[in-house]
């Protein structure tokens, strides 16, 4: 099987709650090769491609808005279903019912804000990985 690569994002919950370093450490500790990293704060240029296939659901704006509100990671990790494999360390969606042992479940929880704040985004499949690692890094 040929390797695959993810866009990994810590978002700006986990950076500014000094979690970047653990997250990552959980990736790498699974057996994923980092390939690329960097630190910045996102422009809404960036965050409109990068989800653009949710533009005009309820949680569009909120999600912008929160992505905007502070520094995140942008990284690429490789490895035979690392794809696959980020989202199952992930955990689900929601923090609250996120499964104990995951990223989400670990770490997260429902903050009563009204946006999702669920530390991580990982890729869904491997032209989402290959067009979001083009938004984030570049061709
Ligand atoms: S969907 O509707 O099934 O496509 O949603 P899902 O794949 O679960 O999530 C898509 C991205 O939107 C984020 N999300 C939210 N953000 C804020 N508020 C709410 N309520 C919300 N629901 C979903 C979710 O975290 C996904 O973002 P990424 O960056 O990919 O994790």
């Amino acid at each position: 099987m040929t390797a695959e690569r993810t866009l990994v994002l810590v978002k700006p919950d986990g950076v500014s709650r000094g979690l970047a370093g653990a997250i990552l450490a959980r990736v790498e500790a699974k057996g994923y090769q980092l390939a690329e990293l960097k630190l910045l704060t996102a422009t809404r240029e960036v965050l409109e491609q990068h989800y653009a296939e949710h533009e005009g659901k309820p949680f569009y704006e909120p999600l912008l808005e929160f992505m905007l509100s502070g520094p995140v990671i942008a990284a690429v990790f490789e490895g035979e279903r690392v794809i696959e494999g980020f989202r199952s360390l992930a955990g689900a969606t929601d923090p609250t019912t996120a499964a104990p042992g995951t990223i989400r479940g670990d770490f997260g929880r429902d903050w009563g804000l009204k946006v999702q704040q669920n530390l991580v985004h990982g890729s869904d499949s491997p032209e989402s990985a290959e067009r979001e690692i083009g938004i984030w890094f570049g061709a």
